[in-house]
């Protein structure tokens, strides 16, 4: 063939693929079928093959992935992507109502409701009418460039009609279809399942083997347009886009008033599992854009929108067994087996109880029927019992005795109501331990995973931590194992042996102490300094660290003075393990200054506290000595005459902004 001709044949072919695209996604039924569909993209495939120079990214073979995304770049967004405040109940929804429009009195205010689609969100940008990049959220200001794999979206226009500038915002998802079907498909291979449709989307978009995202099926809807708006109108934007071709979430409505948002609401709320995708609330903007300029935005989200969060659903199902499962702390958690039962659109067929307390306080007997309760992407739990449904002589759920795994008698430390195993050669504790310490918060040892741990505990090549630096003794018998080879063995060591310096906070956090999160973990690594003076934190020390509370001190002075953890720390020093210390940031302002905050302030309390913690302050609960300011809303109580007690500045919150804006 001659290359005009294929230059030709591409672009029919283009045109002919893009039409039933268009026809299936626009008008939901296409005039060909699946079979005739492939083929037709098959032969542009190999044409674009054998002439790579009329291969271009908008051609719809793009879609089908097979290239793999070494990094996900970090790029800063264009404008920032906020989140949104949560009403729960009809009082909110009149006071947040009232509250906008009350800054708003020139005219009347028309809001636009819409679904809220319970995915991942995703910045598009247009250039020229291409499709030129696709960005997550991230931390709002900075995003991941995942452009790769949102092109498999198949419902999503590579090219638009008209060759224009956009950037516009939606939610990624998997409807509830694909991801059962997904799910099923991984119990055949063993594989771990998806929590829910969300995390299943959120795994997918960071998935680098973009074939693979084509195949999982992702989908969008858009609902918002940040660049390139045609109106001063939100509702008209989003019709202006969906001319466009592009996929706009159709699930909304213009309301007028707090009545026509709530029953906006509570419809969607009991309608919700006829949607082929989870929803978790829905989203009340103001519909006019100037309106939107002056309500303006408080540090986290706007006060032109904010999110109607449905209550959680119950339902009624049998007690089947009481399974015991061990974490990598040692704790016992009951887990209830229940008869399947639909709740929020999907299956539900294993819910936590939580500890043997709560199984006492429900007074739950074998064989009970039991309410079962969950909320968006909360694993469900039992929250209650059918008493009318006892059976006759049903004997009550005991604790276990022993550890379901290893049998060593299982103990319950004072003022803690967790069963734990010690045995810390448990299989259970070991594997949980080795999972955690590998994990992304944690040492983030990419390439290595749950299964590979599990199979190198098999096969007795781990068990213990240090033993993952000790890997490279192995290589010859990892390279043997099914679906290892050289290359992808030497990448895990490769990144195990970069693991060695990671920063002293995530090592901490590695190590797994209970009650130590991720930020605790970076308390005590500024505190520490090092990993050996970690080692020699005193409770006397740990007492002036700001935040930490009895039962966080005990857990840090029992595990450092634990002659076998004391061992596997030296034995990791000794293997080449040296986190990097953590710097303080001395560009932050208002390093170490401690503050509390009181009282009901115009924004909710997270985001003055996240917005001092950012610039270095230490936020407190309780008033000390050692405050050295009080925030303070109105209706401060007993904080506010502690701090006059003590003399520490009490401030509202235009003398906070004046502080940290240097005033
Ligand atoms: S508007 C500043 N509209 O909900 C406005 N968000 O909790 C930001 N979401 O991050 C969002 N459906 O991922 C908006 N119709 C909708 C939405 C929606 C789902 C998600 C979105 C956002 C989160 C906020």
């Amino acid at each position: 063939m001659k290359p005009s001709q294929a230059q030709q044949l591409i672009r029919t072919l283009t045109d002919q693929i893009n039409q039933y695209n268009d026809e299936y996604y626009q008008d939901g039924e296409s005039s060909i079928d699946d079979d005739q569909y492939d083929i037709l993209l098959e032969q542009l495939i190999q044409l674009e093959e054998q002439f790579p120079q009329y291969l271009t990214m908008q051609s719809p073979s793009q879609r089908v992935g097979g290239n793999t995304v070494k990094n996900f770049t970090a790029v800063k967004h264009r404008h920032a992507m906020l989140s949104l405040s949560n009403l729960y109940s009809r009082s909110d929804l009149e006071s947040w109502h009232d509250s906008t429009v009350s800054r708003l009195t020139d005219a009347p205010v028309l809001f636009g409701c819409e679904v809220k689609i319970d995915g991942v969100a995703i910045s598009l940008i247009y250039e020229n009418g291409i499709f030129s990049r696709a960005i997550t959220r991230g931390n709002g200001e900075t995003g991941d460039d995942v452009t790769q794999n949102i092109r498999t979206i198949r419902s999503l226009p590579l090219e638009l009609k008209e060759p224009i500038n956009l950037e516009v915002r939606g939610e990624v998802f998997l409807p509830r279809k694909r991801f059962e079907q997904i799910n099923q498909q991984r119990e055949r291979e063993g594989l771990p399942l998806f929590k829910n449709p969300r995390n299943a989307a959120a795994g997918t978009i960071r998935t680098k083997d973009t074939k693979l995202v084509a195949q999982r099926g992702l989908d969008v809807l858009l609902y918002d347009v940040v660049e390139g708006q045609t109106s001063q109108f939100h509702f008209k934007n989003l019709e202006f886009i969906s001319e466009l071709s592009l996929p706009v979430n159709v699930y909304r409505e213009n309301c007028a008033n707090a009545d026509e948002i709530f029953t906006f609401c509570d419809r969607w709320e009991k309608e919700k599992p006829s949607l082929p995708f989870d929803i978790d609330g829905v989203v009340i903007k103001v519909d006019d854009l100037d309106q939107r300029r002056t309500l303006g935005v408080t540090a986290k989200s706007p006060r032109w929108a904010t999110a109607w969060k449905f209550k959680a659903e119950k339902a009624k199902s049998q007690l089947i067994s009481v399974e015991n499962s061990i974490g990598r702390t040692g704790t016992l958690t009951p887990v209830a087996n229940l008869e399947p039962v639909e709740l929020m659109g999907t299956e539900v067929k294993r819910a936590t109880l939580h500890n043997y307390d709560q199984i006492a306080r429900l007074g739950i007997h074998e064989q009970d029927t039991l309410f079962v309760e969950k909320g968006g992407d909360i694993i469900p739990k039992i929250v209650g019992v059918d008493f009318s449904k006892r059976k006759e002589f049903s004997k009550p759920i005991l604790a276990p005795e022993n550890c379901p795994v290893c049998n060593s008698p299982l103990s319950r430390l004072e003022q803690e109501i967790d069963l734990h195993c010690d045995n810390l050669s448990c299989p259970a504790i070991v594997e949980g331990c080795l999972e955690h310490f590998i994990s992304k918060k944690a040492m983030d040892i990419q390439s290595f995973g749950k299964a590979l741990i599990r199979l190198f505990i098999q096969k007795g090549f781990v068990s213990e931590i240090p033993d993952i630096y000790m890997l490279h003794e192995k290589r010859n018998a990892m390279i043997q194992l099914e679906g290892m080879g050289d290359k992808s063995v030497d990448n895990l060591l490769n990144a195990i042996d970069n693991s060695k310096s990671k920063p002293l906070n995530h090592f901490i956090y590695a190590l797994g102490i209970r009650h130590i999160g991720e930020k605790a973990a970076k308390t005590l690594a500024v505190q520490a300094g090092s990993v050996t003076q970690f080692l020699d934190l005193t409770e006397k020390e740990l007492v002036t660290v700001s935040d930490f509370g009895p039962i966080m001190i005990s857990s840090v002075l029992l595990w450092i003075q634990h002659p076998e953890h004391i061992e596997m720390i030296r034995k990791l020093i000794s293997l080449g393990l040296n986190p990097e210390p953590l710097a303080v940031n001395l560009d932050q302002p208002f390093v170490n200054l401690r503050v509390v905050i009181t009282g009901k302030l115009s924004q909710p309390r997270d985001i003055w506290k996240n917005r001092l913690e950012t610039l270095g302050f230490q936020v407190s609960s309780s008033v000390s000595g050692k405050t050295n300011y009080l925030l303070a809303g109105e209706d401060a109580g007993s904080k506010r005459e502690k701090a006059l007690k003590l003399n520490i500045p009490i401030l509202s919150e235009s003398e906070m902004e004046a502080l940290l804006n240097g005033k």
